[in-house]
């Protein structure tokens, strides 16, 4: 006979299985982001909460971070960009720092294989000289060793600030106009555009911050103009495959207008008419 506890857990992880198997079977397929935008947040308060360090918490957040990935590369994602260390957390204590990009080492030297596996390309957007050598290296060797995946793009945001990639993006438009490659009329949103570090990418139609803060923390500024913004509750060790689909039906359940009206929207009405 089961002890009572077993049958207890039994019980309720079957109930949490069909809870995340109703919620999989509610998302439209045809309605999917192309690209999700995440702000990893509340690490540290997890921790604190347990009486932890809150590196604790750091460590916990690649659990997290597995799982997210598996479960968009899974549903059919094909952008998902991770803030994981932002410019302003240099400015954090030299020993958090210092875990953070040991974690990040070790977290790349363990996951490459899966990645490999799981035909996900990764990439890494940021400041990347800024970065420690040895996670550079790390970095380099896991996105050589992608670079033929066709499957989930995964862009991990390392020592990124949006402000100075609009910055830089702006003073390498000016040095083109400077030697006469470019004509300062000829500069619209493309070329701006093309002069990020997300050139390659579509924007995020989906961005969601974990741990209830409201904020944007210098992420993807330009990228987000037409985002819908999603707010978990959660600290970002709690943030499980369950969070992203409900993320997911509350997007698919939004008006996305671009300025239209509604009944343009629901009638498909041309501009102008
Ligand atoms: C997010 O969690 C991870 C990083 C910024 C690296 P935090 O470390 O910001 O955790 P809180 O927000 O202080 O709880
Ligand atoms: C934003 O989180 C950066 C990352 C998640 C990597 P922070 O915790 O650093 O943001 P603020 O300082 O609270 O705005
Ligand atoms: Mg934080």
């Amino acid at each position: 006979m089961l002890p009572l506890a077993t049958a207890y857990f039994c019980t309720f992880a079957h109930f949490s299985y069909s809870i995340l198997m109703d919620l999989l079977q509610s998302i439209d397929r045809g309605k999917l982001p192309k690209h999700i935008a995440i702000i990893m947040d509340g690490n540290g308060r997890w921790a604190k909460e347990r009486g932890q360090d809150r590196v604790y918490g750091h460590h916990e957040g690649v659990i997290s971070v597995r799982e997210i990935v598996n479960a968009s590369a899974e549903i059919g994602i094909q952008y998902l960009t991770l803030y994981a260390f932002s410019a302003e957390n240099w400015n954090r204590p030299k020993a958090e720092v210092d875990a953070l990009m040991e974690l990040l080492v070790n977290t790349i030297r363990k996951e490459v294989e899966e990645l490999k596996k799981n035909n996900v390309r990764m990439h890494v957007i940021g400041d990347f000289e800024s970065l420690p050598a040895i996670c550079r290296r790390e970095l380099n060797e896991a996105i050589d060793m992608t670079a033929a995946n066709t499957g989930l793009n995964l862009i991990l945001a390392l020592s990124y600030s949006s402000r100075n990639e609009i910055v830089n993006a702006a003073k390498k438009i000016a040095e083109k106009v400077q030697r006469g490659e470019l004509k300062a009329e000829n500069v619209n949103c493309e070329v701006f555009e093309a002069n990020l570090y997300t050139s390659k990418f579509p924007d995020p139609e989906l961005m969601i911050r974990t741990s209830g803060e409201y904020r944007i923390s210098n992420f993807l500024l330009y990228q987000l103009a037409y985002a819908e913004l999603y707010f978990a509750p959660v600290h970002w060790p709690d943030f499980r495959k369950q969070n992203l689909y409900e993320a997911l039906l509350n997007y698919q359940q939004r008006e996305r207008r671009f300025g239209k009206t509604s009944e343009q929207i629901q009638t498909n009405t041309p501009e102008h008419v």
